[in-house]
């Protein structure tokens, strides 16, 4: 059972799991090649980029200090020299730009592709979770992963990855030069580096961690916000703004505080950093000008010059490569959220040997069946029963008896703990959950219209029907009259007609919509419960047509629906408490009977 999750809780981040990165590297296989490629173009990259300072060592020396117009043993008169240099240091330069884009481009290709995929195995792997994992888990929170959690890994994956790579080679390409200018000004250098890069680890380390704590609370708001959305009409109607702000700016400030965590250790890493290098600049200074004058070394005041433009060149790809590090590391424990996802394996999914459900006739057992939620959680007990084909049942009891969860386990939106469901004598656990749930309707009391025209919605389920089945099915139900008054007819895009569409008219067009699967089976779970008394009638007929000929389950409140079903199934105790048609439970006296004479309100009328 998914672990729960609320908007004020913070997801449990872990310990950087190997398995996770070995995973996310799967994603990258298709774009071995191009990889392969981005790599020999930093190589290249990295090279170039030093050049110009070594090409300010020959200035220094040749032009500048004037020791002879000579080069490569050619005598050439200073103006040409200096073309010839600064023409090479523009090359070099230009060289780079070029590198840059490209690799960029390269870069952009395969962080995007990455992700994209990445992107659709999680959408996939929403679309085939079962129920649990979204009771389990504000859908805020699961929002966040499939969108800004993927984004930085993009950002991670065509920018961050690669600077460090190519900041690796810079400094390589920096050390191996010193060192063969001067040893031991080189060693100097290492020497003052070696501290700063401690410091450097230990405050990004800190980073780190306040990062992880605003990745927390940022994913706690973001949470808050898609409920308060959803919600919107009930903050309304209870005048819960000033209450919901109070929520909202406590979760707001706690991320902001985070956010600032972040950068009281953050903005100590540049005046570490410089501080650090330079000192050790300053050692290195001193230690060339003893050098120079004991007249024990090789060192030209041009080699001098670069080598100081050299060094000086350290600190960025350094801090670069902490900082980025940061950024993968952060995009890490992001994986694991968006692994997560995708590793999960659907608690209700096909078996291995699955086979297809054959076309069902409609009888429906349960045999023996025990269902809860959660561990340990009794919801059903022992809930026995054996419907033959097209006869409709009508399911009551109190709230929370478990009516619709027993409706819930005839399409096997969640598995049943011991026991079985069987269609037409068939465990429904040994067939595809597809053929399975494509023969059985279901309508639940909140008739969710999706965005797109009426058309398209009374299409969901089937897309291979056409419009004329479309429209056929809408007046079976009675919805055509007044689909065919809206402004576009069966064309009106309902985002914009949606607020005006009322309950019983999206009712109606929910009703189409199962309608047009033609189910043996149909669940309809108090999809009649918020229906105004104007369009009762109306529904009222549309039920019956719909319900004519299957198998249905009605979880009702309304007298008249519950009267006229074959049987009643009574629910309480975590079973069936009684059974019959109405007359026959009337005339038991027992837990129906009390409702029924008993029920003041309109709820049974
Ligand atoms: N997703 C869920 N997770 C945990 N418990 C649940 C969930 N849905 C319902 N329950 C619990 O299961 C019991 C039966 O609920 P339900 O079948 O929805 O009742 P009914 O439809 O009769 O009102 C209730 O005690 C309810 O609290
Ligand atoms: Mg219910």
């Amino acid at each position: 059972m998914a672990k729960r999750n609320r908007y004020y809780e913070d997801e449990k981040t872990r310990k950087i799991d190997k398995k996770a990165i070995k995973k996310a590297l799967r994603f990258a296989v298709p774009y071995k090649a191009l990889i392969i490629k981005i790599f020999i173009a930093m190589f290249i990259m990295s090279f170039i980029a030093l050049l110009p300072t070594r090409i300010l060592a020959i200035i220094v020396d040749n032009v500048i200090t004037a020791k002879g117009m000579e080069i490569f043993g050619l005598k050439i008169d200073w103006v040409a020299l200096a073309i010839m240099l600064v023409g090479a240091y523009a090359l070099a330069e230009g060289g780079n730009a070029v590198f840059s884009y490209f690799r960029t481009k390269m870069m952009a290709k395969v962080g995007h592709g990455v992700v994209h995929d990445m992107r659709h195995a999680v959408y996939e792997r929403l679309q085939q979770l079962a129920f649990d994992y979204y009771d389990s888990r504000p859908n805020g929170k699961i929002l966040v992963r499939a969108t800004t959690y993927l984004d930085e890994l993009a950002t991670v994956y065509s920018s961050g990855v690669v600077s460090i790579i190519v900041d690796v080679f810079k400094i390589i390409f920096i050390v191996v030069w010193l060192m063969l200018v001067d040893i031991v000004l080189a060693l100097v250098i290492i020497v003052s580096v070696v501290p700063m890069v401690i410091l450097l680890t230990a405050i990004r380390t800190a980073v780190a961690r306040r990062r992880r704590k605003y990745r927390e609370k940022n994913s706690n708001r973001t949470a808050y916000i898609a409920e308060s959305i959803q919600g919107q009409m009930v903050t309304n109607a209870f005048n819960r703004k000033d209450k919901n702000m109070e929520i909202f700016n406590g979760l707001e400030n706690e991320r902001r505080k985070a956010w600032a965590n972040i950068f009281k250790v953050n903005e100590l890493t540049m005046p570490v950093m410089t501080g650090m290098f330079r000192l050790g600049i300053t050692v290195v200074y001193w230690v060339a000008f003893l050098l120079i004058s004991s007249g024990t070394t090789t060192l030209t005041p041009g080699l001098l010059v670069s080598f100081i433009s050299y060094s000086s060149m350290l600190p960025m790809p350094l801090n670069n490569i902490s900082g980025q590090l940061q950024e993968v590391m952060n995009a890490v424990a992001n994986l694991e959220s968006v692994m997560e996802v995708i590793e999960t394996e659907p608690s209700v999914k096909d078996k291995d040997n699955a086979e297809e459900m054959p076309e069902i006739v409609g009888s429906v057992k349960f045999d023996h069946v025990h269902f809860g939620y959660e561990k340990g959680q009794v919801v059903l007990s022992d809930v026995n029963f054996d419907i033959p084909a097209g006869k409709t049942i009508a399911l009551v009891g109190p709230t929370g008896s478990g009516k619709t969860s027993i409706v819930n386990l005839i399409n096997r939106f969640y598995n049943v703990n011991e026991g079985a469901v069987l269609i037409d004598g068939k465990n429904i656990a040994d067939y595809t959950l597809y053929s399975l749930r494509r023969q059985i309707g279901v309508m639940m009391q909140d008739s969710f219209i999706f965005s797109g025209t009426i058309i398209e919605n009374i299409r969901y389920g089937r897309q291979d029907k056409t419009d004329e089945e479309c429209i056929e099915a809408a007046k079976l139900v009675g919805a055509h009259d007044f689909i065919s008054a809206l402004p576009n007819g069966y064309y009106t895009e309902t985002i914009e007609q949606g607020g005006r569409l009322s309950t019983g008219q999206r009712q109606l067009i929910c009703f189409a919509r199962v309608l047009l699967i033609n189910p043996k089976i149909l669940i309809l779970d108090e999809a009649t419960a918020s229906i105004d008394s104007e369009s009762e009638e109306l529904i009222q007929k549309a039920l019956e047509v719909v319900c004519k000929g299957r198998t249905s389950f009605v979880v009702a409140h309304r007298l008249s629906t519950i009267k006229n079903a074959d049987c009643i199934f009574y629910i309480a105790n975590h079973t069936i408490a009684e059974a019959g048609t109405h007359e026959s439970l009337m005339d038991e006296k027992g837990l129906y009977y009390d409702l029924v004479t008993t029920s003041k309100t309109n709820v049974l009328k």
